[in-house]
């Protein structure tokens, strides 16, 4: 099973989608300012599993394929999320859902085979408010194979794919609260009972969707859970990180400036306690991020969590990107 060396360089990476692809500017930025990309939402069972025994990976192989002509590396999101579950499954019961599930993880994976950096194998498996001591989620996949659908999720991966780092990823542990203080302690336990068991989970995904407004930063605790992590010999990677700016102020320069120290606290102070395998930005740019629907702003305004803005412009937010990667403002990793 190879996993990325820690002597590896940090990759860069943005979440993009086809439609990226077609808008030349943003397909230029992804190719000159990116040394990975991940698919935002077109490789997901949902999106490729539109209909029953219907299979379509059409604008997934694009982004594939744009990565490999670009020479860039490839992230799969998400083999088993349930909130990517195809709505044809609904009422399913639980042989056919075990069944369903299991196959899709073999066509995908096996798909793409050899040429992914790594897998979002299980996506956001915590959840501690369904009360199980194990902090697992309700999810069609706890209901279909019980507590161990990680364990299966993950040996499946691991045969199909040997190739890619596989990394369970999850939202809300980069928080300073005591509610992502207590789900850190939860996949803290989680990750110890697996890799006790031998379940080749290889890396930890911080999705690290941020708020200005919240003054973000790698807090100690945060630090240490990344000490922690890495010990039990797992890579880290940043795998959704954006900074929403609805709870800043209206003044532009004012909220870039926020996003943009939001940036430079939380990845400066990160890289102080560990060495991610990769930051991936969740979006190539303003112009197309998930937060412009789903937390926009009350004055109506365009959202600018990313480093580029709606023009493909880099932002305060870029130089704070690569200031805390320690890169050059123009150069790939490796790029001159
Ligand atoms: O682009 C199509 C459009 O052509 C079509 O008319 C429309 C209606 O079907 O769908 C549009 O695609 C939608 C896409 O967002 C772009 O807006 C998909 O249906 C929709 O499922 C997709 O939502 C994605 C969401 O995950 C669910 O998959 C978001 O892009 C994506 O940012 C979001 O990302 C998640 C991570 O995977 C996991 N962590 C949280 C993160 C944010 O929710």
């Amino acid at each position: 099973m190879s996993t990325a060396p820690s002597g590896a360089p940090l990759l860069l990476g943005a979440a993009a989608a086809t439609h990226d692809l077609r808008h030349e500017g943003r397909a230029h930025l992804l190719a000159r300012h990116f040394d990975l990309v991940v698919p935002e939402y077109e490789m997901k069972w949902d999106q490729v599993a539109p209909r029953p025994a219907a299979r379509d990976a059409v604008a997934a192989d694009a982004l594939v394929t744009f990565a490999g002509a670009h020479g860039l590396a490839c992230r799969g999101h998400a083999l088993w999320w349930h909130g990517a579950v195809p709505a044809w499954l609904a009422g399913a019961g639980r042989a056919a859902v075990r069944a369903e599930a299991l196959a899709h993880l073999a066509w995908i994976a096996g798909r793409y085979a050899g040429r992914l950096h790594s897998w979002d194998v299980v996506n956001e498996p915590l959840d501690l408010a369904n009360g199980r001591s194990d902090g697992l989620r309700a999810s069609p996949f706890l209901d279909a194979f019980g507590p161990g659908y990680l364990a299966l999720a993950f040996r499946e991966a691991a045969r199909t794919d040997p190739g890619a780092l596989l990394v369970l990823n999850e939202m809300g542990l980069e928080y300073d609260s005591p509610d992502a203080a207590a789900k850190r302690r939860a996949m803290l336990r989680l990750l110890e009972r697996h890799l006790a068991a031998g379940v080749p989970i290889q890396g930890l995904g911080l999705q690290s969707h941020l708020d200005a407004a919240d003054r973000p930063r790698a807090h100690p605790a945060l630090q240490a859970f990344a000490r922690e992590v890495e010990a039990l010999g797992l890579r880290l990677l940043v795998t959704e990180l954006d900074v929403s700016d609805a709870r800043c102020p209206r003044d532009r320069a004012a909220r870039d400036r926020m996003v943009a120290q939001a940036y430079w606290a939380y990845l400066s102070g990160l890289l102080e306690a560990c060495r991610p395998a990769a930051v991936v930005v969740w979006g190539v740019s303003d112009a197309r991020t998930w937060l412009a629907t789903s937390h926009p702003r009350p004055d109506g305004a365009p959202v600018r969590p990313l480093p580029f803005d709606r023009a493909g412009r880099r932002k305060a937010a870029f130089a704070a990107l690569a200031a805390a990667l320690g890169r050059g403002e123009g150069a790939r990793a490796g790029h001159t």
